[in-house]
């Protein structure tokens, strides 16, 4: 039995993301039998993100109906950038040109795979930090080359919202996807992979921005999502009446600056004493700024589903590993009779699983990126 890989039955422009696309049945994704049949196989797919200041790769088995993650490294750059209280993106680039063979290398011995395994590529071409994305992007296209392994660039926003595919329970289509991340806030209506509708997103900042902006100036440490979690636990989320932007009743946008700029002339005004907030205090402010965010999420997220007519919501990105969301969104869409998908924390963060998921999506349908992709910081979905 031979396998069949890199037939291409015609060609077209597939969507304005520079990728080819085979149009008739992907041979991709079959085995040629001795009977002269075509038989569905199992492929396997070697995913790498490296979009900000992760440097990820991960290897997932997909075919006949079957999804495995055989192996997800997260390797963080916090350390590096914690210093500074933000990410520097000069420092990010130069962290994912030393991490990404050991990291593509270990993604691989634990998958228990080599290159001559690997099926097609999936790499991350964007929005992020582009001099974080070519890192990726280059070493991908390099491997492909070398190798004849086709590959394909995939876009960030829509890897994050099929993280959700990685868990056991995966939702069926239509429904709400919430994207809550560092660098973006938007709400689609999702009928299938490739078919979204984007209903909403952010006028300024990005619900995670506002969590580590929020972090920084209060001199909590980074990335500041998961420390106002973390702090949030024992404050009163009732201490502090901050905004609650609205932007109207059909508006299915978002803004955050205004919230984030509330807690800052709260501070102002309630100076700390030279020995820093009681740890009390602080707790509230946080708690306080986190309802406010959770409730503008909440609400807005549960009203985009009703207005669509669906019943099921998927959150996703960074800031969906926050608890309280997670509880919150739990608790009211139950009482609205709305299902919702969580993906476990470590698939709401960046990670290049959730690359995987979509990139074998798209390359057992014969869709390839040719090596003239490029990068880019913003890519719109
Ligand atoms: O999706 P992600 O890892 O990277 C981007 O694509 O931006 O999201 C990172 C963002 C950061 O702003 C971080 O503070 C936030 O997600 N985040 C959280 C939590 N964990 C990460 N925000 C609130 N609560 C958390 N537990
Ligand atoms: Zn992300």
């Amino acid at each position: 039995m031979m396998y069949v890989k890199n037939l291409f039955v015609s060609r077209s422009r597939f969507n304005n993301c520079h990728c080819e696309e085979t149009e008739a049945i992907s041979l991709f994704s079959m085995r040629l039998l001795r009977n002269g049949r075509l038989e569905k196989r199992q492929m396997l797919v070697l995913a790498i993100d490296t979009s900000c200041d992760d440097t990820s790769a991960a290897v997932i088995r997909e075919g006949g109906g079957d999804r495995k993650l055989l192996s997800n490294v997260v390797s963080s750059q916090i350390s590096v950038h914690q210093k500074y209280g933000g990410v520097v993106p000069e420092l990010a680039s130069r962290k994912h040109i030393e991490s990404i063979v050991p990291i593509v290398t270990e993604a691989l011995g634990t998958a228990k795979a080599t290159l001559s395994d690997i099926d097609g590529i999936a790499v991350t071409q964007g929005p992020g930090l582009v001099g974080s994305l070519l890192v990726g992007l280059s070493f991908a296209k390099a491997l492909s080359f070398a190798t004849g392994i086709p590959f394909i660039g995939v876009n960030h926003i829509e890897g994050h919202l099929s993280a959700i595919f990685l868990e056991e329970e995966p939702p069926r289509f239509p429904y709400v996807g919430l994207v809550v991340s560092g660098g973006h806030t938007s709400l689609y209506r999702m009928d299938g992979f490739e078919k979204y509708t984007r209903l909403g997103q952010t006028r300024d900042d990005a619900a995670g921005e506002a969590f580590d902006k929020v972090a920084k100036f209060l001199g909590l440490g980074y990335p500041g999502g998961p420390i106002i979690d973390r702090l949030s636990g024992t404050g009163n989320p009732k201490a502090v009446r901050f905004p609650r932007p609205s932007l109207g009743k059909n508006s299915f946008d978002f803004s955050f600056s205004g919230l984030k700029t509330a807690v800052v002339n709260y501070a102002r005004l309630h100076p700390a004493p030279p020995e820093g907030y009681p740890e009390e205090s602080l707790c509230d402010i946080v708690s306080s700024f986190q309802e406010a965010v959770v409730e503008v999420l909440v609400k807005k997220t549960l009203q985009a589903v009703h207005h669509q007519k669906l019943r099921r919501v998927v959150l996703s990105g960074g800031v969906a590993a926050n608890s309280h969301l997670r509880q919150r969104m739990l608790e009211e869409a139950s009482q609205q009779g709305v299902k919702v998908y969580l993906p476990s924390p470590v698939f709401c963060t960046d990670n290049a699983a959730m690359i995987g998921v979509l990139g074998a999506e798209y390359l057992k349908k014969g869709i390839r990126s040719p090596y003239s992709l490029n990068a880019f910081s913003s890519l719109p979905l």
